[in-house]
């Protein structure tokens, strides 16, 4: 199983192919289906008591992500929208809502772990309640219905498709604590780059449109559309790999404050960083823990588990810089940069802020991105454990500049042209 692809979700439907009613449900329906049953393939290898371990406060156990997922169908699609709908259990919307404070009080995110029960049981049955009741909407409705609740569906199952990557970069960060190395998956290998070099991407100056246009599905971030000056910059058309990842150690690249943000050192220092996340010595030599167990470190491969703090002392050690995400946008449009999507999100130095006149939407589901937009750095791209049809060029990931549990890893810019 070392294949996180699930069918690609697209429930969109054009104008120029109008769809009968029932078409349209049973158009809903598949990709509901596809999407919850991808979630219950990625628990499938977790045993129950994999299933409740919070190993920190950003990571969520994978028994919540069933039950907080399926709770957004509840909460945004059954509760407004059937009629009669009867809720699984009254204690689940404080135990299950994340962090949408419009839809009323919830439990503490640090403590999700000390919810032992309700049980793995529980949380299945959960997930079936709410799986019957929203098929039975989709077969319900009539056509303007439907096509009134599509977007919430959309937004929904892009949703749970982020949870998806979370289950994994939060099992494998409560994986990466124990002594004795679990393998979720035996055979699971981080996707081959591909050849690494020297290759260079030259943007010369220009202004470009950056963000998503047209009525695809997208996430209100990546809006409005909006043009942008770019350039001269040349970007590097590889990944930075831990052979370069390597050389930036042996050269005593966290030992040098000189190359660090305050905030950076400060952070290395108190975490007791020497190598990138979820790596581990073992008899002299470094290994990682990945999905698949304890590696060896493949030099030729992308760095992962790095923070924003490392990428950018790692750029400054070489001499170049982060790129921007409008950067970014632009050569990957063009399709010159190799590895943009499946291996590992790419920081780049870019705030996340609201793009020029950005307007959240409207209602609880307004707290979905919004007012995250302070205190982190945008990431580009897509990694190994993103589903399959949950990418897009202007998709616009976000963390803290410490946080490394991610699939995360860099590219370099220079401005030296
Ligand atoms: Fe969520």
């Amino acid at each position: 199983m070392s294949n996180f692809s699930s069918a690609a979700v697209s429930v969109a439907v054009s104008p120029e192919s109008p769809s009968t009613p029932s078409a349209l449900a049973t158009r809903l329906a598949e990709a509901y289906r596809t999407v919850r049953d991808e979630t219950e393939r990625r628990a499938a290898p977790l045993s129950a008591e994999d299933q409740v371990v919070q190993s920190m406060p950003d990571a969520s156990p994978a028994k919540w992500h069933r039950a907080h997922t399926t709770w957004f169908f509840e909460q945004f699609l059954l509760g407004p929208h059937q009629p009669g709908y009867r809720v699984f259990h009254p204690d689940y919307a404080y135990l299950f809502n994340s962090y949408y404070v419009s839809a009323g009080p919830r439990h503490t995110r640090a403590a999700r772990g000390l919810l032992t029960r309700p049980g793995v049981e529980e949380v299945a049955a959960y997930r079936r309640h709410v799986d019957a009741a929203m098929l039975a909407l989709f077969a319900e409705s009539d056509e303007a219905k439907l096509r009134q609740l599509e977007p919430l569906v959309e937004v929904g199952l892009n949703h749970e498709q982020q949870h998806q990557e979370l289950m994994l970069t939060d099992i494998l960060h409560a994986f990466a604590q124990n002594p004795i190395p679990p393998a979720y998956d035996p055979t699971w290998r981080l996707p081959a780059a591909e050849h690494s070099g020297d290759a260079l991407v030259d943007l010369p100056e220009g202004i470009h449109a950056i963000g998503h246009a047209g009525d695809s599905f997208h996430f209100d971030n990546e809006k409005p559309a909006h043009r942008a000056l770019v350039g001269p910059v040349t970007l590097a058309r590889h990944l930075v790999t831990n052979a370069e990842w390597l050389a930036f150690m042996a050269d005593g690249g966290y030992r040098t404050p000189t190359l660090w943000l305050m905030d950076g050192f400060a952070c290395a220092e108190r975490e007791g960083w020497e190598a990138p996340g979820h790596w581990r010595q073992v008899d002299g030599e470094w290994r990682i823990m990945t999905l698949g167990g304890l590696q060896r470190i493949d030099p030729d491969a992308p760095v992962c588990h790095v923070s924003y703090y490392e990428a950018d002392a790692f750029a400054r050690w070489s001499g170049k810089h982060l790129p921007t995400e409008m950067e970014w946008e632009v050569a990957a449009r063009a399709g010159q940069l190799a590895d943009a999507f499946g291996i590992v999100w790419q920081w780049t130095r870019s705030a996340y802020a609201p793009y020029p006149g950005y307007k959240a939407i409207e209602g609880a589901l307004g707290e979905y991105n919004g007012k995250f937009m302070v205190n982190q750095l945008v990431l580009r791209g897509s990694s190994c454990v993103t589903p399959d049809g949950h990418s897009r060029l202007t998709y616009r990931n976000f963390f803290y500049p410490h946080h490394r549990w991610q699939f995360t890893g860099l590219r370099l810019a220079d401005y030296d042209v």
